[in-house]
């Protein structure tokens, strides 16, 4: 979504914004824009399309400037256009302003101007008018004052970032149920939608609380209330570096992230089982969880609430949380949550699992369990987001950063997380011995290495992409662990190659689904031994029975039995617990997306329409 970066106190601010604009890509959009204070004016540009253009459009302008803002836009009020590109300034000039979210209340504001001709057909532009009234209407002209005012009123979720031509080297920034970062290094100031931007110059940053506003100066930064009293951001250190931000050899972060995923999974397993003390039993601990160990063991009920990919390994946490703790468990989709009644108390635990940790759907509907008195777990990958902070307790995942938009290590490091979840919970309930959380914990251990084992099949994924780049129409097929697993492959194909994919409990295939199979269709089945093994195998004959070509995916036990039944049988090693075939059966599923996508020439890095972080409902 939206990305904002504002630079004062370095003489290339411009250079320095073209660059944060560029780390910020990853989170989608479809224009870009800047403006910095030139003298006795705003100098703005902004293009729609890629970076690229807006570059361009720079090229021969005089942007010379310590200080100045830019904004990469994903359109929600206005189609992504030149003129709806942000920034946008106020009739006479004097404000310029960014902004990501949604302004709810806009029209309403609008109306209060009377008979005034806006240039863009954005919610945005009508905050720099207000500001610049504001400013208008004080004796002394006070960016930031102004801005408070104006943001009092303001419905909706906004990181808001402003320059005023009255103060040329002050940015000042407002922030409510949207992420702002600022940070002050050196002799200058920052602010930025995300720390991406901002890791060149500092690791150490502030995330500012819903309803602060901070003056951003060469000198330093000062964080108010929305009233002007002081106010105290979320400090903190982010420990991954410029390195990993950058695809060091891939072709694109997509591929890099999958091949990453046995570190991943390494890192979120690291140090949860130890003794507590010398001699003790060794024990799972989840230091970072926060809630009382007595609260957990009191809880009758689990919500699991997440959107798109983290609401497929959520399905997996459900499995794992009422086979090893014996709990209830519901999955929902976060955004459906909140608009229904329901049943939330203090006896449930609500598990949001969002890897960036600014998904608004998730943290409203987290918020909103919480207005209920539930006890609030965060499986995050994000340190510091607004989920994080918000939760009563986190459990991080240790993925590093992900910069494509597509989910891939951080999806298999959630499951990871769910996985210790349901461990945790099934110690603090007393369900299981030590000795069979140890034998569990050191079975997952081995997933790392099973990953490796698994990425090298990628040469004769590569081989079934080619095959079946064309198909317009394939269905993925799983039961148990494999129905999210299927889910997952089938978003990973269509949000990056634009194909149509869906994915049915294997079971319900002869309840409608199935009507759609005919010659020519593909149907990729997650076959791993197991328990519903046979039952997979009759439901793939079945498809194949209607002329479906199918790609099974099983493990060295079941792979001879299907292949008599399939067309293709990737082979995954034979998983150390059942659940952690979830984590194996992913990667060629991404491995095959990633390859069909690619070989259609898409741009899997940045799909269309797709934003990482979706901060607006
Ligand atoms: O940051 P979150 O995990 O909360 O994001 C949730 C979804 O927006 C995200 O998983 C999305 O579905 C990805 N594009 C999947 O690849």
């Amino acid at each position: 979504m939206c990305g904002i970066i504002g630079i004062t106190g370095r003489d290339d601010a411009v250079e320095g914004i073209v660059a944060g604009l560029k780390r910020l890509e990853y989170r989608g959009y479809d224009s870009a824009g800047a403006v910095i204070p030139d003298g006795q004016q705003l100098r703005a540009v902004k293009r729609a399309g890629k970076l690229e253009e807006f570059v361009h459009a720079l090229e021969g302008q005089p942007m010379a400037s310590t200080c100045g803002i830019g904004h990469t836009r994903w359109a929600t009020h206005g189609a992504p256009t030149d003129r709806n590109a942000h920034p946008h300034l106020d009739p006479t000039g004097r404000v310029a302003v960014v902004h990501n979210g949604i302004i709810e209340n806009y029209q309403l504001l609008k109306a209060e101007l009377g008979d005034v001709r806006f240039a863009s057909d954005t919610d945005t532009e009508v905050v720099a008018y207000h500001v610049a009234r504001e400013l208008d209407a004080l004796d002394t002209p006070d960016l930031a004052e102004a801005v408070r005012r104006t943001v009092r009123r303001l419905k909706g979720a906004f990181a808001l970032c402003f320059v005023a031509i009255d103060d040329p080297e002050t940015i000042v920034v407002a922030k409510k149920e949207a992420p702002l970062i600022v940070a002050h290094a050196d002799g200058v100031g920052y602010c930025a939608s995300d720390v991406a931007a901002l890791i060149a110059h500092t690791r150490d940053v502030a995330a500012l609380l819903d309803g602060q506003v901070a003056v951003i100066r060469p000198d330093g930064l000062e964080i108010t209330d929305v009233d002007g009293n002081p106010a105290q951001p979320h400090e903190y250190t982010v420990h991954w570096d410029l390195e990993a931000a950058e695809k060091q050899g891939y072709d694109s972060f997509m591929l890099k992230e999958i091949f990453e995923q046995p570190q991943a999974v390494h890192d979120t397993l690291l140090d949860r089982h130890t003794a507590s003390e010398p001699g003790a039993a060794p024990a799972l601990h989840l230091d970072e969880l926060h809630i009382d160990e007595r609260e957990l063991a009191r809880i009758d009920k689990v919500f699991i609430l997440a959107c798109g990919t983290s609401l497929h390994a959520g399905m997996v946490g459900k499995l794992a949380i009422e086979h090893w703790a014996g709990i209830p468990v519901d999955v929902e989709v976060a955004s459906e949550f909140r608009y229904r009644d329901p049943i939330v108390d203090a006896h449930t635990l609500v598990i949001a699992i969002s890897q960036s940790g600014e998904t608004v759907d998730t943290i409203a509907a987290a918020s909103h369990a919480r207005d209920q008195r539930a006890p609030v777990l965060a499986i995050c990958n994000v340190v510091g987001s607004t989920l994080a902070r918000e939760a009563d307790g986190v459990l991080y995942t240790h993925a590093g950063p992900e910069v494509g938009v597509a989910a891939t290590k951080t999806f298999v490091t959630q499951i990871v997380g769910c996985l210790l979840t349901g461990l945790y919970l099934s110690q603090v309930r007393g369900r299981m011995f030590a000795t069979e959380t140890a034998d569990i914990l050191s079975r997952l251990q081995q997933m790392p290495a099973a990953i490796e084992q698994v990425l090298e099949l990628d040469g004769e994924i590569r081989e079934l992409a080619e095959r079946y780049k064309d198909t317009d129409y394939t269905m993925f097929i799983g039961r148990h662990a494999g129905l999210p697993i299927a889910m997952e492959g089938a978003l990973k194909l269509k949000e990056i190659s634009y194909l149509h994919a869906e994915a049915f409990p294997a079971g319900e295939m002869k309840h409608g689904p199935i009507a759609l199979i005919e010659s020519g269709s593909l149907v990729v089945a997650l076959a791993p031994g197991g328990h519903v093994f046979p039952k997979m195998v009759s439901n793939i004959q079945e498809v194949r029975a209607r002329g479906a070509s199918v790609l099974a995916i099983g493990t060295d036990g079941s792979a001879a039995d299907l292949k008599e039944h399939a067309d293709h049988v990737l082979t995954l090693p034979e998983p150390t617990h059942e659940l952690a075939t979830t984590v194996l059966s992913t990667v060629p599923l991404q491995l095959f997306a990633y390859h069909v996508a690619t070989l259609r020439g898409e741009d899997v890095d940045k799909p269309r329409n797709l934003a990482k972080t979706v901060t607006v409902e």
